[in-house]
């Protein structure tokens, strides 16, 4: 089956096809990419077949429902495809921004995906396979272990059962399962991760977009990891009210930079310890903050804070008064919004892009730097709207946790109960100081624990 030619990569309509058999990380890897796309302000959907079988009433199925040669479940199958792939064309047609869609299903045989080739084609969708190729029994374990938890179609049902259960499920698609391979489909886009990113096969990629997400795929690692986030200590600027510039710490800030060291030690696992490694920018009050830290450390031009432009070492009270007409732009749209010479949220996430991928590739990082930047990051993990992040809460003197897990992050905020002036600046207002609708704990996606450190 022979790709049809592509449109203009502006016009482009993309369909990522996961492939690969159950318990192989597909919609983890699905949900990664559009978490990582949305934060790119590129519109990203992931239609996941199972739910569509789901809304036809299966929504129990046992292992017999996903025997090949049973061809009335086959039918109920099939039927979830078309409804999927239905509403992604809707979807494609809602806005000319919809540009990335993803077909999260095993898409285990060579006839299923001509289908797909076949009816892209006819759409002007281009179809780019995805396959997560896995035979490292530890890893599809731990994906059966968690699939028998977490899936909806075991609720309620016995855990070992469940598991069991979803083994022969397995082994049904292994009955027809083709894998993509260079000779078959040589003339088909598509990448193939063997292992996770063990060994990468790629084929055909031929837009930009498609190969951002091939190289954002390449990527990714399935390891537990921890991710710990902090501003930099006080700074007599913090004090003064004033942003940017590059001032040192205050003397309360001076205090968190000593108890950072006892703070990390008393809240991090002892073997992820050893492997912890300090990101800092390159202004005056993160590596003060860093100081008495004994890992590694590594400076980043790309963690500096956001430029202010002309506005950089004012109050927020002065920027109202002399520019009146863009600290209202801004309180409207703080994302969008660019300071005279400066920059805006959007040119910090284009900046941090290569940050974030280098934290995928990472085991344990402590990353110390600046309000503006922290919520871009914050933003990336928690999966916040983009017009949100601006507005998310990242408190001084407070140490954040980020936990990675398959379908979300799990978020810790440690204090250090060193007082420190808030430098949180609401809506409509140029006065500092946070107030409850500081969007401190948005999305935490398992559980929010605060701690409270002496
Ligand atoms: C499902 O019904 O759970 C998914 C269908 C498929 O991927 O084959």
């Amino acid at each position: 089956m022979v790709l049809k030619k592509l449109a203009n990569e502006k016009d482009l309509k993309l369909c990522v096809v996961m492939v690969g058999l159950p318990a192989r990380g597909k919609s983890f890897i699905s949900q990664k990419i559009v978490r990582y796309l949305s934060w790119l302000s590129i519109n990203c959907k992931c239609f996941n077949v199972g739910n569509y079988r789901r809304v036809l009433g299966v929504d129990n199925p046992k292992y017999g429902f996903f025997d090949f040669d049973n061809l009335n479940s086959y039918n109920i199958r099939e039927k979830a495809l078309k409804l999927a792939f239905e509403d992604m064309l809707s979807w494609f047609d809602d806005a000319t921004d919809n540009k990335v869609a993803i077909i999260d299903a095993t898409n285990s045989t060579r006839e299923r995906r001509n289908w797909i080739i076949e009816n892209c084609n006819k759409n002007n969708v281009h179809p780019m396979f995805l396959e997560s190729w896995c035979d490292d029994s530890e890893t599809i374990m731990a994906n059966v272990k968690d699939i028998a938890i977490t899936s909806p179609d075991y609720d309620g049902m016995d855990e070992k059962l469940a598991e069991d259960d979803f083994m022969k499920r397995i082994e049904n698609y292994q009955n027809v399962y083709s894998t993509l391979n260079t000779t078959d489909d040589k003339d088909v886009t598509f990448v193939k991760l063997i292992n996770i990113s063990h060994e990468i096969i790629i084929n055909k990629i031929q837009t930009y977009l498609q190969s951002r997400i091939v190289f954002y795929v390449m990527n990714i690692r399935i390891k537990p990891k921890c991710i710990w986030l902090s501003r930099h200590g006080e700074s007599i600027y913090n004090v003064e009210q004033k942003i940017g510039g590059d001032s040192s710490l205050s003397e309360r800030g001076l205090k968190y930079a000593s108890k950072l060291k006892s703070l990390i030690k008393e809240n991090v696992a002892s073997n992820d310890e050893q492997n912890l490694s300090v990101w800092t920018s390159t202004l005056t009050r993160t590596q003060e903050t860093a100081q008495y830290l004994p890992y590694k450390k590594l400076e980043w031009k790309a963690l500096d804070e956001l430029d202010a432009g002309v506005c950089d070492g004012m109050t927020y009270e002065e920027i109202e008064e002399i520019y009146p007409e863009d600290f209202k732009a801004r309180d409207e749209d703080k994302y969008e919004y660019r300071y005279r010479g400066g920059e805006s949220y959007r040119d910090v996430v284009i900046r941090l892009e290569p940050v974030i991928m280098e934290l995928e590739r990472q085991e344990n990082v402590l990353i110390i730097t600046h309000q503006a930047v922290l919520r871009c990051i914050y933003a990336y993990f928690m999966n916040v709207p983009k017009e949100e992040s601006p507005w998310v809460s990242i408190p001084l003197h407070t140490l954040i946790k980020l936990e990675p897990r398959a379908y979300g992050t799990k978020v810790t905020r440690i204090k250090a109960n060193i007082p420190a002036v808030s430098t949180y600046k609401e809506k409509g207002t140029s006065h500092v100081g946070e107030s409850s609708s500081a969007k401190g704990s948005h999305n935490l996606l398992v559980n929010a624990p605060e701690i409270n450190q002496n």
